[in-house]
């Protein structure tokens, strides 16, 4: 199987002197749901951010499917990839509906975005994706009127939109409470499952990374540590990740 994203000895410097990545050499694969573990600080952010182009590595390369991941492809990169962030990144005051759709603006033209004028193709698609994530009825409120677990669902509606080959998140449930947080996982793993998009997530919680990753990624001080299933991960092994 062709894999959708590709870190070819990758390592990232700040200009401040830290490594942030240290010659990473990773593989992601279609439907796949990839978890990144690892103390505060280790990289994990910098890993995903490194994929659509919002980072770029120092030495090393990246791919999304056959697209190298350079500032020339930003554009063609960023329809493939689809971001859902602990902060829900949504414009306020607009309606769901409208958030939703900002997930079709790359495949629109100038004037598509200045007066948000979208075929009814593209309602049908964002109509499509607010029912898979349960929220069908909501597409005309005010989107700053939705609980956070709501306004994670909107966000991860855009993502669907997009139609891209692969959803990254960072941190999607470090801001909801765990109830809420076991109802985003649910949705995020299904839509990869229903899509065949891949799926790579950051997180804290070891027990949801357990319970819904198909695959481990240990990071620590930028270098990858271990990648196993969750069934060959010992607790040794997850205690020396986060030990000082
Ligand atoms: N723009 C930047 N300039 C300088 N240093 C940076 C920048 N972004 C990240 N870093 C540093 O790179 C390292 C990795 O940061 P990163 O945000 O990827 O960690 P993380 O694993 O996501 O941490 P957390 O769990 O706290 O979100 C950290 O030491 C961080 O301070
Ligand atoms: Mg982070």
């Amino acid at each position: 199987m062709q894999p959708i994203v590709r870190f070819g000895n990758v390592t990232k410097r700040f200009p401040n002197g830290v490594t942030a990545l240290n010659e990473v050499n990773l593989e992601f694969f279609p439907g796949q749901v990839a978890v990144v573990l690892g103390p505060s600080g280790a990289g994990k952010s910098t890993l995903l951010r490194i994929i659509n182009g919002l980072e770029s590595p120092t030495t090393g390369t990246v791919s999304v499917g056959d697209l190298a991941v350079t500032p020339a492809n930003h554009r063609a990169v960023r329809k493939r990839v689809g971001m859902v962030f602990q902060q829900f990144n949504l414009v306020p005051r607009l309606s769901v509906m409208a958030n939703v759709l900002c997930g079709r603006l790359a495949y629109r033209n100038i004037w598509t975005s200045l007066f948000f004028t979208f075929p009814a193709s593209d309602f049908e698609l964002a109509e499509k994706a607010l029912a898979a994530v349960g929220l069908g009825d909501r597409a005309w409120d005010r989107v700053d009127k939705l609980s956070g677990g709501q306004q994670q669902r909107v966000a991860i509606a855009r993502t669907v939109v997009q139609q891209g080959a692969v959803i990254l998140a960072d941190e999607p449930v470090a801001s909801l409470d765990p109830a809420t947080s076991i109802e985003i996982m649910d949705i995020l793993v299904k839509i990869a499952k229903e899509t065949g998009c891949g799926l790579i997530l950051n997180l804290h919680q070891v027990d949801l990374a357990l319970k819904y990753g198909e695959r481990i990624i240990g990071i620590k001080r930028g270098v990858v540590q271990f990648d196993s299933k969750p069934s060959d991960l010992g607790e040794d092994q997850i205690a020396a990740l986060y030990a000082a």
